[in-house]
């Protein structure tokens, strides 16, 4: 795929760059306020030590608004997680985290990226279609709080 960032702005001031442990009480803060079933803050910690997983965050003026999460594996990469403060959707953030995840992505060698979504997430589907990532298959009853099946996306890259 060809970069795209060039062609996107971002709010002023915005700086995406890898999480550290010491964003970690933050990022579950906005996990909790964000999501039904959010990720504990042990999975975060676990996941800060794992190789193959990394965090970026989005952050403008020192504050955290926005985030997203990838696992590379052998010649893949799986979406973890992208979210962005509720105050700071519609400005692109989403975009910018997901555009560099896939340029991880494709400077590991990765051929595709796959990630699971609630079907009535229209918003996330939406940023994800846009981005050429197309239905795969659905997961039955994938999803707790409240119990709903997960699609499974995937792009090439
Ligand atoms: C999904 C989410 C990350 C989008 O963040 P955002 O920064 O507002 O998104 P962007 O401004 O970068 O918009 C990217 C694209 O997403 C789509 N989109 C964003 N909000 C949308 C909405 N409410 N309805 C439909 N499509 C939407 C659009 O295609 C948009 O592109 P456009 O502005 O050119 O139309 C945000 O709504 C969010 O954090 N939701 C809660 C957490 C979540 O559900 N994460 C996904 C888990 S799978």
């Amino acid at each position: 795929m060809k970069s795209m960032k060039k062609d996107i702005t971002g709010p002023p001031n915005l700086v995406i760059r890898p999480m550290t442990v010491s964003d970690i009480d933050r990022v579950v803060l906005l996990e909790q306020q964000l999501f039904t079933d959010p990720w504990p803050k042990l999975a975060f910690e676990q996941d800060a030590d794992s190789e193959n997983i990394g965090f970026l965050i989005a952050e403008i003026d020192g504050a955290i608004c926005g985030y997203a999460g990838y696992m590379l594996f052998l010649g893949g990469a799986h979406l973890i997680n992208i979210a962005v403060a509720s105050e700071y959707r519609g400005k692109s953030i989403a975009k910018i985290l997901l555009n560099h995840i896939l340029e991880i992505a494709k400077t590991a060698g990765c051929v595709n990226i796959f990630l699971d979504v609630r079907p009535s997430n229209e918003a996330a589907i939406g940023l994800y279609r846009k981005y050429g990532f197309y239905e795969l298959f659905k997961r039955p009853n994938y999803y707790y709080s409240p119990v709903e099946d997960a699609l499974v996306m995937v792009k090439n890259l």
